[in-house]
């Protein structure tokens, strides 16, 4: 990794070319792809910070046409990275969070090697009362030949076959954090230049953690495997330090945390949902893959996590992620969760 010095001001268009040169063989696609997820991201937290205001605009007429202020932020965001996304000739198909099927690429628009995953806005519920909500992305290489259009192949890989992901939280500052397989980097943007500069250069996340993240009201209908981990997980059977229990309700926003401070998400399967509730390919496989880049682990309670191969879209899969010592616990402790 280049070496920065504490006060270098490096932006993120900076940093990814400076990353690109490193691999001789690199053709700066994947780099182009990168640019583009920075200005829609900027373009999504934009309309995030005005999220309260948009009744009172929209009403006024100042903004938005066609009714757009009706729309609900996760549908903006959603064709803002379809839009950013669909014509740099880089991509042979998307799928997202927010619609049905692959979203193909144009038809006057060139078709490309990579195929892009996202959840266009992550706990999107919690805009209307001002929590941090995010975005979160997947970078995976077409593996069928030619270059068409995408197929559903292209979509359905593992997720170690990613080439890059990463997330975009909007919180009380919006941070991107990606990782292209040579570790976890994060950008701050700074809203008085429009720039995402360097703040997080390699980030590691500690093998034990201190934080919990989990949604507890589900206890009701989890197994005995897993109630049995909430209490270790507690301290409550004397094995470990109690650990904080912290819950958001955005996934990035408890991921970003558990991340830079250690931790653990824990999002089972219950009786009501037998996958759990998270998205395999849009938010699970995405935050695996940085958490594993940055020293940590992601596992579904049975496997490793990027070992998964989907079968569909949208499938959903229980999510045990974070501190590497915290993960392996769990895959332990459910083995007889079966
Ligand atoms: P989304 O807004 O993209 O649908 O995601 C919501 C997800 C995730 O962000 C969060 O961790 C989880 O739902 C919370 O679920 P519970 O309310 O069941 O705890
Ligand atoms: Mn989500
Ligand atoms: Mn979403």
């Amino acid at each position: 990794m280049i070496s920065h010095s504490d006060t270098s001001i490096v932006t993120i268009d900076r940093f990814i070319i400076e990353q690109e040169a490193q691999f001789p063989e690199a053709t700066g696609e994947l780099s182009g792809i990168l640019y583009d997820l920075a200005v829609a991201a900027k373009m999504i937290s934009s309309k995030v910070r005005r999220a309260g205001l948009i009744d009172i605009l929209g009403a006024a007429g100042s903004e938005n046409v066609q009714g757009e202020h009706q729309q609900k932020l996760d549908v903006i965001a959603n064709a803002i990275i379809i839009k950013a996304m669909d014509h740099g000739g880089r991509l042979c198909a998307m799928a997202s969070e927010e619609e049905e099927g692959i979203i193909a690429i144009p038809p006057q628009f060139k078709c490309g090697k990579y195929v892009l995953l996202f959840d266009p806005l992550d706990g999107s519920s919690n805009i209307d009362v001002n929590v941090p909500v995010g975005t979160i992305f997947s970078v995976l290489r077409r593996v069928t030949p030619g270059t068409g259009h995408g197929a559903t192949a292209d979509v359905l890989q593992a997720g170690m076959k990613q080439v890059a992901a990463g997330y975009v939280i909007y919180g009380s500052s919006t941070m991107l954090v990606y990782s292209t397989g040579h570790g976890v980097h994060g950008f701050t943007l700074d809203p008085s230049i429009g720039e995402f500069l360097l703040s997080h250069p390699d980030i590691r996340t500690p093998e034990l953690g201190k934080y919990l993240s989990v949604n507890d009201s589900y206890e009701r209908d989890w197994s005995e495997p897993v109630r049995a981990l909430m209490r270790y997980y507690r301290g409550l059977d004397g094995n470990r330090e109690p650990m904080n229990v912290r819950y958001v309700g955005s996934l990035v926003a408890d991921f970003h945390r558990n991340l830079l401070g250690g931790g653990v998400f824990v999002y089972p399967s219950n009786t009501q949902s037998p996958s759990g509730k998270l998205r395999l390919l849009y938010e699970c496989n995405p935050l695996a893959f940085i958490a594993e880049q940055a020293g940590g682990a992601a596992s579904d309670g049975k496997r490793r996590l990027l070992d998964v191969v989907p079968a569909e879209l949208h499938q959903r899969s229980p999510l045990f992620l974070g501190s590497k010592i915290d993960v392996e616990t769990a895959a332990r402790m459910l083995l007889t969760d079966r």
